[in-house]
């Protein structure tokens, strides 16, 4: 295991400020950089709002919280980075930004400093053509809320030195996620290859008028979903029979979606300025205080689920 005693994140948004607090919480050293002053102050205030929920869920207490909350320094300046024992990204996903992030950063920390991405699905080998000695950058996918979602994808890219990728593997295991490897750079690393082959389907029988977009959360939730929770398909389709489900195989398959262009729904929904839970509609409406209650809702029954399964 590395000596890493101080983290630095980058950017304060959505993914890096709860990136934050997962290492805050393990009582590291956190620096969190954004670009502006106005980021930064909608930084703390999600610091504060998935402290507060975390103790209303009894999953910490006011003393650890504030404990946690003083663990977490905030800057402008990316020339606090040079003590730096380990750096995560969560700039916006954009390829030029990223590579002018990393351009700068690698240059202004130690050589031999852990580098990590959390693109959602940028080639990890691309963004680390802007990065001083590649062999040291690695993937590391988080999921949302990165505080509270156990899975952490860590990911090689062409130039990545193996060991490097399983020193971040340790890390994660050490913050008290559950890593895993994707051994290569694919488009989608491996869980958002499964999350947008579900959604393609379900999105096509939608369109086909199938299923109401209800129901087809409804599948998921209350049964697709509810058994992933607990057992993963291999470990289901064990239990199901592997020539059963060989036989379902062989009809199926070739009756699934395969389009290979994006969405009509989501090109819609988009062009309507229905972007989700953000802006107050997206497939379904959040009108006034709606929105706030949905992320609350869904953290507090995320934190029961893992308290189930873990
Ligand atoms: N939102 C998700 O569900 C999710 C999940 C996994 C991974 N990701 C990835 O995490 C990254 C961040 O996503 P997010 O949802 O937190 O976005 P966000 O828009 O909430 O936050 C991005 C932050 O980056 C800052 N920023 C922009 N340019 C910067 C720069 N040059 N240096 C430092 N900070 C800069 C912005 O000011 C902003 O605060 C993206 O790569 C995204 O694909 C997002």
């Amino acid at each position: 295991m590395r000596d890493i005693k101080k983290v630095f994140v980058a950017g304060s948004g959505t993914m890096g400020m709860s990136i934050a607090q997962a290492f805050a919480d393990k009582l590291y050293d956190v620096t969190v950089y954004d670009i502006s002053e106005a980021s930064i102050e909608h930084g703390k205030k999600l610091l504060a709002l998935n402290q507060e929920a975390l103790i209303k869920s009894g999953k910490s207490t006011p003393e650890h919280s504030e404990e946690v909350t003083e663990k977490i320094c905030f800057t402008v300046d990316i020339n606090d980075a040079k003590d730096t024992d380990f750096v995560t990204e969560s700039v916006v996903e954009k390829l030029e930004i990223k590579h002018d992030f990393w351009a700068n950063l690698s240059r202004i920390v130690g050589e031999d400093v852990l580098l990590t991405t959390n693109t959602s699905g940028l080639s990890i080998t691309a963004i680390a053509e802007a990065v001083k000695c590649p062999e040291r950058f690695v993937g590391m996918h988080w999921f949302n809320p990165p505080h509270i979602i156990p899975l952490i994808e860590v990911i090689n890219g062409d130039k990545t030195d193996d060991a490097n990728a399983q020193a971040v593997y340790e890390l994660a295991k050490a913050l008290g996620k559950k890593p895993i490897r994707a051994k290569k750079d694919v488009p989608g690393f491996c869980a958002n290859r499964v999350q947008f082959t579900v959604l393609r389907e379900l999105l096509h029988l939608v369109e086909d008028d199938v299923v109401s977009f209800e129901d087809a959360d409804n599948v998921m939730k209350y049964g697709l979903g509810l058994r992933y929770a607990c057992l993963g398909p291999f470990e289901i389709a064990d239990m199901g029979g592997i020539d059963t489900f060989r036989n379902i195989s062989e009809y199926l398959f070739a009756d699934l979606d395969d389009s290979k262009e994006g969405s009509p729904i989501f090109r819609t929904l988009v062009d309507e300025g229905r972007l989700g839970v953000k802006a107050g509609a997206g497939i379904y409406d959040y009108p006034g205080d709606k929105a706030d209650m949905a992320i609350k809702e869904r953290d507090e029954k995320y934190m029961k689920v893992c308290d189930a399964i873990l």
